[in-house]
């Protein structure tokens, strides 16, 4: 056996314990696999006398991890502390000039600042893998950029943030509201420290732009994606979807047209049957769609210790071998900036709003969406609420320009009360 490869963590939170625990637990089965042992130099978080489930005696400490980033006997930093900035990106960017290669699982960094790290790792020789950035313990980095190499990738979809899939499964199956179900997410700690990361669509986001950065040749751009989260949904638009024979679900669609790349992050009503329709609670999964293979869907854990250690220890494996890949599966200073498209890709759309009573409304409604373009498929309202009817219209194809028109022309009508509601029914 050659010598080993020696790691440095830092960050011994959910995913830091469980490298610990894999690399103590499987050393025999890591060094066969590796064709060289691989050992924990030493370590970093922000307190040394936590306890942590796990033993770090025997690893060297360093209370700043910038220095762990630097250690003579550190050959490659594994960064799992988290956050696009701060500790997490001073430490990588210290970790490449002092000729390290880096593992990480942190999404955020990477989709806010992964062109200027890809670009310092490979000037310098070094490689940066991130197989857990993105849907945990799902191997979609390596199925893009390896597996599916040899395609001219048509569309990547999926379902990567596990708390909004269990929070949507969670009203569906209980009947409960939106912000019931969020407070029992929050108490069974499945929350991000900043809620709006996960329900706001923003992780989810993340990972999406790493995933169209690796599809397309293009370089990351988390800034284009058209986002929204699922804060607005409402248990009647569940129920309503359910009826129709449609779920929804959080989802993030890259797709390259003549006009740019689309890369949208919002809730969108997909049929119940569907893989992507049945996924259930935390679970995550991706759909990639290539010219050559067709269509293939992964699907598993996007969270949690084993899972998202598994995909740290795949890239730790890879660099002991001797693998040297590109960041984003091309040279990182050949990568394009992709022209942003605004979705234009027409799907039918759900709305949901609530008309006044009075004479004419429901025609109003009805002429703003011929005015803009838009054919109506199904149409229902139901019983009056205090002074105002709930209205459901499933609209035929359409692109999200002609509805944007006529969601800013409801308001001039003076029927529609509050916010209307607009799902894009996704083809999936
Ligand atoms: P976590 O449980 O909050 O742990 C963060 C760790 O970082 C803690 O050990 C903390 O130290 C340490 N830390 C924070 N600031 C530090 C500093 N300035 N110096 C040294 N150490 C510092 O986070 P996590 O859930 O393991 O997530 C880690 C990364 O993996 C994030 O980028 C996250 O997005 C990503 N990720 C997580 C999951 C998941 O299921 N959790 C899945 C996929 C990707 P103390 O323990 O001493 O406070
Ligand atoms: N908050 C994320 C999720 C964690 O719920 O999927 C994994 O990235």
């Amino acid at each position: 056996m050659t010598d080993p490869l020696r790691i440095g963590i830092a960050g011994l939170g959910t995913v830091g314990v469980g490298v610990v625990k894999i690399v103590r637990q499987k050393a025999n089965l890591l060094a066969t696999r590796s064709g060289r042992p691989i050992e924990i130099a030493a370590v970093s978080a922000r307190n040394r006398d936590k306890n942590r489930g796990v033993s770090i005696d025997g690893y060297g400490w360093e209370d700043d991890p910038v220095k762990l980033a630097t250690r003579e006997d550190v050959d490659v930093f594994v960064e799992l502390m988290g956050g696009a900035d701060g500790p997490a990106r001073a430490a990588t960017e210290a970790a490449l000039r002092a000729g390290k290669d880096v593992v990480t699982a942190n999404k955020a960094m990477l989709a806010i600042h992964g062109q200027e790290l890809a670009e310092l790792a490979e000037s310098r020789g070094h490689v940066i893998r991130f197989e857990a950035a993105v849907a945990g313990g799902i191997p979609v980095v390596k199925a893009l950029t390896e597996g599916l190499a040899g395609n001219q990738v048509t569309r990547v979809m999926g379902v990567m943030n596990g708390t909004c899939n269990y929070i949507l499964t969670r009203m569906e199956e209980s009947g409960l509201p939106y912000q019931t179900v969020f407070d029992e997410a929050d108490k069974l700690g499945y929350l991000e420290a900043d809620p709006n990361l996960d329900v706001g669509g923003i992780d989810a986001g993340h990972k999406l732009a790493l995933l169209a950065s690796i599809a397309y040749g293009t370089q990351v751009d988390f800034g284009a994606i058209e986002l929204e989260g699922i804060q607005k949904i409402s248990i009647d638009d569940i129920r309503t979807a359910r009826n129709m024979g449609f779920r929804i679900k959080l989802l993030g669609v890259a797709q390259m047209t003549g006009r740019g790349l689309e890369q949208r992050m919002s809730p969108c009503l997909v049929p119940a049957d569907s893989p992507l329709g049945q996924l259930q609670g935390g679970t995550n999964m991706v759909v990639l769609e290539g010219d050559s293979v067709g269509q293939i869907v992964l699907r598993g854990a996007g969270a949690g210790e084993g899972p998202t250690a598994s995909a740290v220890l795949s890239d730790i494996i890879e660099i002991a071998r001797g693998t040297r890949l590109t960041t984003f599966g091309q040279p990182a200073a050949g990568l394009s900036r992709a022209r942003p498209a605004r979705t234009t890709t027409p799907a039918p759309y759900y709305l949901r709003m609530k008309l006044v009573d009075k004479p004419g409304a429901m025609a109003k409604i009805a002429t703003v969406l011929g005015d803009a373009g838009i054919s109506i498929d199904r149409m229902r309202q139901t019983q009056h609420e205090s002074g105002a009817a709930p209205v459901l219209i499933v609209t035929h194809r359409t692109d999200r320009g002609s509805l944007d028109i006529a969601l800013e022309n409801f308001a001039a009508t003076g029927v529609v009360q509050g916010e209307p509601v607009a799902i894009r029914i996704e083809d999936v």
